[in-house]
């Protein structure tokens, strides 16, 4: 990192994981006056091999640390002179929440809290220019019906599982830490994302690993749940554009009117996939396995997404077919990328996790 002067001095939080990836990416290659600094714990979820491309540009530092750690924070506060935080650090996957909630409190709801209190101590003589943008989920507005209601910015919080209650508890935090002490923030509630380097636990990389290595493909329930999925490059474009236009004290929901039952997505990432093998069309239907369904599992995700296209002119720039093509072919270029991080530790909690059902 060289000497010169900066614009500004932003940590990103989580860096090291999917979503926090692309967005250090984007801000390092788009901001060159920006200095970005990558605080990760490089948990399970973290990979410096996501960020190879940019590791060396000047403006960019990646720290490892606890997000938790208040003297590490502090420091790096004071350090770098930090003016604004883009806090994605997080545990993540609700079937790791529900075998250990506690991890996820503390990560999650103590972590951010912790955040916040540094962030507070150290802007509050001063609080222009500073920004906290906390990256939320639309899994704190809990479940829909099979209708054509979508969750709004103004939909009350209804979350059902240890993951979503911690990211709904650290959501609170944040808005807590503006009324009481005047703390800038937004936040944004987003869908679920797909794209590279996202950890091959979460259901898309999961199973286009799979049908690669002709395993089985766990369908919980009867596979009729739907999720509101959004390409993992138009969120961290969202996220630039909040962080940048976006109004204090306010929240933002992101989502690509992209609403699949997993069923019907599973099938087009199998016939994706066979294509690109080229195995002829269907022949890996018979992976598909139904197991038990995860416990609470939320029926229906859908985002209303009008505010932020209204208010800051963002919008999906991806179809969804296209954004299966560009996610399948990356996985299948990448093998060697998936094959580290489904080595080791992964791969005992995964058979952990297979047996138990
Ligand atoms: P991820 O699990 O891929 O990455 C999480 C990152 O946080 C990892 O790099 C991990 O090492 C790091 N981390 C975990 N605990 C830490 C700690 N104590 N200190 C410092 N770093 C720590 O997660 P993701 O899917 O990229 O999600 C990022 C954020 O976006 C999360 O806050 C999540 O709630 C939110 N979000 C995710 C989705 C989605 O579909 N994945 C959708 C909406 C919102
Ligand atoms: P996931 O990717 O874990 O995201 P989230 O739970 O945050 O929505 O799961 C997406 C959907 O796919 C969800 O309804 C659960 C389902 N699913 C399966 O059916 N099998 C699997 O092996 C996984 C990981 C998920």
């Amino acid at each position: 990192m060289s000497k010169e002067t900066f614009k500004r001095t932003i940590v990103v939080t989580g860096g090291a994981g999917f979503i926090g990836s692309h967005v250090v990416r984007l801000f390092v290659n788009k901001y060159p006056d920006y200095k970005i600094i990558n605080l990760d714990k490089l948990t399970y979820a973290g990979n410096l091999a996501n960020l190879k491309d940019i590791e060396d540009k000047p403006n960019y530092l990646f720290v490892k640390g606890d997000i938790c750690d208040e003297s590490l924070v502090n420091n790096l506060f004071a350090e770098h002179k930090v003016d604004g935080v883009i806090h994605l650090a997080a545990e993540s996957h609700v079937d790791r929440s529900i075998k250990d909630p506690f991890l996820f409190a503390k990560t999650n709801v103590l972590g951010t809290l912790n955040l916040l209190q540094v962030a507070k101590e150290y802007w509050k003589d001063d609080f222009s220019n500073k920004l906290f943008y906390h990256v939320s989920t639309d899994e704190v507005y809990g479940a829909l019906e099979f209708d054509d209601t979508l969750f709004t910015e103004e939909t009350s919080y209804d979350p059902h599982s240890p993951y979503s209650a911690s990211k709904a508890a650290s959501d609170h935090f944040v808005r807590a830490y503006h009324d009481t002490y005047g703390l800038p923030y937004v936040i944004s509630n987003c869908s679920n994302n797909y794209g590279p380097y996202q950890f091959p636990e979460k259901l898309i990389p999961l199973f286009i690993h799979n049908i690669r290595n002709k395993k089985p493909l766990p369908v919980y329930g009867k596979g009729e749940n739907v999720r509101d999925w959004l390409y993992v490059v138009d969120h961290a474009r969202a996220i630039d554009m909040i962080f940048h236009k976006g109004r204090i004290a306010e929240t933002y929901n992101i989502g690509g009117f992209n609403e699949w039952t997993n069923i019907d997505l599973i099938k087009v990432i199998i016939k994706t996939v066979d294509k690109h093998l080229g195995r002829p069309e269907g022949s890996s239907d018979s992976l598909i396995t139904y197991v038990t369904d995860r416990a609470g599992h939320d029926l229906r995700y859908a985002i209303d997404a009008t505010k932020i296209k209204n208010e800051l002119g963002w919008e999906p720039s991806l179809q969804f077919e296209e954004g299966i093509e560009k996610t399948v072919k990356w996985y299948l270029d990448n093998q060697e990328w998936l094959d580290n991080v489904t080595s080791g530790d992964y791969q005992r909690y995964y058979e952990e996790m297979y047996t138990d059902r």
